[in-house]
């Protein structure tokens, strides 16, 4: 979909759908009310019949409207005004999306970016806009024989900003608001993917076409040189399948040479069956995500070199298959990692941070200014922050700050957990240096205390994406969480350093 920021009067707009919004109780905003007046009281009639009362998400959609040069108006309700907020912000753009893409107009010009959102600019609100846009009319159909087909799909948004000296911040918000966008449509075809097709082979193949396309660097370790490495514990994980692993290595330098870089890990589990400690029938087909720590790597990547983002940036990404085989690792047996330090496999379902922990030791020869992985790591998590927050764990609280502050205004939000000391008792083995699980409490802190065994050496954050990475039930699928985050903090970083 195509953007363009504009501004002027709605009833003046020549288009195929105006967007303008209604408050709840019945109270039309500013260019709804030059709708009406162009339209000698069409719309406040409407709103006095009771068709549109305002409330959140509603639409009405009008056609020929008398006074204005557009096709169609379309009214969107928007709840209660003191309330408008981010949330309802998105929720009521979400809303108009879905009903263009559906009805007949390629192209509209939406006037929401034009409302007030608490403690938020101009730029948030076109941004925001545009991520919940390409969201709305996101569709994942290459495995269909026959694809659905949208009549007449929506090519073309033009928003509408308050001012003429708007249109700058405006048009540099679109811009971001698209990169993220196409970061985040891209790990949502790689998440939905079936891991069938998306092996770490074909996600090796994805990275070199990604890094040619956007002209940054890609290297891809193979066994042989894993084995070099001593990375014991990723290629015990990658033991029991048939899929050869791939230690995917991205660069992309947007700064200075001098500038240390950020490290990105994103977990490539292709598929966990769990291993030898099997996992139970009921809904493993989810496991095919758990490869969406290393797709939203890749999405923060596309968004940053689209950018063309000042900063210096590496990803890694440990890919395999966590399968059962004779040949597989099984519970008790004993690792060596990369850093030395041995592990007792007490579960081999918990192989996320077996294969992070690898290429944590690996990230040290970057010496980087800020390590983070980012992982579908534990259902405890999910237990605890449910689909609406990340877990963020950080050796460095200024870190975990800027995260949590990236995650805010991308209104993709992540909530700090401890690592006290408390904590990593749970992970005190008999046989080896430490085990690789702890007891159930508190599952998805002893993994975090785990992981932070192998970041001591620079500033580490680790985020458990695992309840936001995909959507289950009727509109499963992969989510693109958390590009926004990410990006936003990689932004930040660029501004911080200039
Ligand atoms: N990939 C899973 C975590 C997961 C499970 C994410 C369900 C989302 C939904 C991870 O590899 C795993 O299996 N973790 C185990 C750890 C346990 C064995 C200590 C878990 O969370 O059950
Ligand atoms: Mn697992
Ligand atoms: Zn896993």
């Amino acid at each position: 979909m195509e953007f363009t920021i504009k501004s002027g009067s709605p009833e003046k707009q020549r288009s195929a759908c105006v967007v303008v919004g209604v408050f709840d109780n019945r109270k039309p905003t500013l260019s709804a009310e030059l709708i009406d007046r162009a339209s000698g009281g069409y719309i406040s009639e409407i709103i006095r019949r009771g068709d549109m009362e305002g409330k959140l998400g509603s639409t009405l959609l009008l056609h020929n409207v008398r006074g204005t040069l557009a096709d169609r108006v379309l009214l969107v309700g928007l709840g209660k005004e003191r309330d408008f907020r981010e949330r309802e912000f998105r929720s009521a753009v979400r809303s108009a999306v879905r009903l263009l893409n559906e009805t007949g107009s390629y192209e509209a010009v939406v006037y929401l970016t034009e409302e007030k959102v608490k403690r938020r600019e101009v730029a948030w609100r076109v941004e925001h806009a545009v991520v919940v846009a390409m969201e709305a009319v996101y569709r994942f159909d290459q495995m269909k024989s026959q694809p659905a087909e949208v009549r007449r799909p929506l090519r073309k948004l033009t928003l509408s900003v308050p001012q003429r000296s708007d249109l700058t911040s405006g048009e540099a918000a679109a811009a971001r608001g698209l990169a993220i966008a196409h970061g985040m449509d891209l790990a949502r075809d790689l998440g939905n993917l079936p891991s069938n097709i998306c092996t770490p082979a074909h996600l090796a193949e994805h990275a070199k076409a990604l890094a040619q396309e956007l002209g940054f660097q890609c290297e891809v370790l193979e066994r042989p040189q894993l084995e070099e490495l001593k990375m014991g514990s990723l290629l015990s994980v990658t033991s029991g399948s048939e899929q050869p692993p791939k230690f995917i290595i991205l660069e992309y330098n947007g700064a200075a040479k001098k500038q240390k870089p950020v490290v990105l890990i994103g977990k490539g589990i292709t598929f966990d069956s769990g291993g030898i400690s099997l996992k139970p029938g009921l809904d493993m087909d989810h496991m095919k995500f758990d490869m969406c720590g290393a797709a939203s790597v890749f999405g923060a990547f596309k968004a940053v070199a689209e950018l063309k983002a000042k900063v210096n940036l590496v990803g890694l990404i440990p890919a395999c298959e966590n399968m059962p085989s004779g040949r597989a690792v099984k519970p008790g047996d004993i690792i060596k990692s990369m850093s030395g330090q041995t592990i007792e496999v007490l579960n081999t379902d918990a192989e996320g941070r077996l294969i992070l922990c690898d290429a944590m030791t690996y990230a040290e020869r970057y010496e980087p200014s800020a390590v983070v992985d980012v992982a579908t790591l534990t259902g405890a998590m999910v237990v605890a922050l449910g689909h609406v927050a990340c877990g963020v764990f950080s050796n460095s609280d200024s870190l975990a700050r800027a995260l949590l502050n990236a995650g805010e205004e991308s209104f993709d939000r992540g909530w700090q957990m401890p690592l006290w000391d408390e904590y990593h008792e749970a992970l005190d083995s008999n046989f080896a240096d430490f085990a690789n699980i702890g007891t159930r409490a508190g599952g998805g802190i002893s993994a975090a205390c785990f992981l932070s065994k192998f970041g001591k050496k620079y500033d580490w954050a680790h985020l458990d994406i695992a309840g936001v990475a995909w959507k289950e039930g009727k509109e499963k699928g992969a989510t693109g969480r958390p590009i926004p985050l990410l990006t936003t903090w990689l932004l930040s970083q660029e501004s911080a350093a200039a």
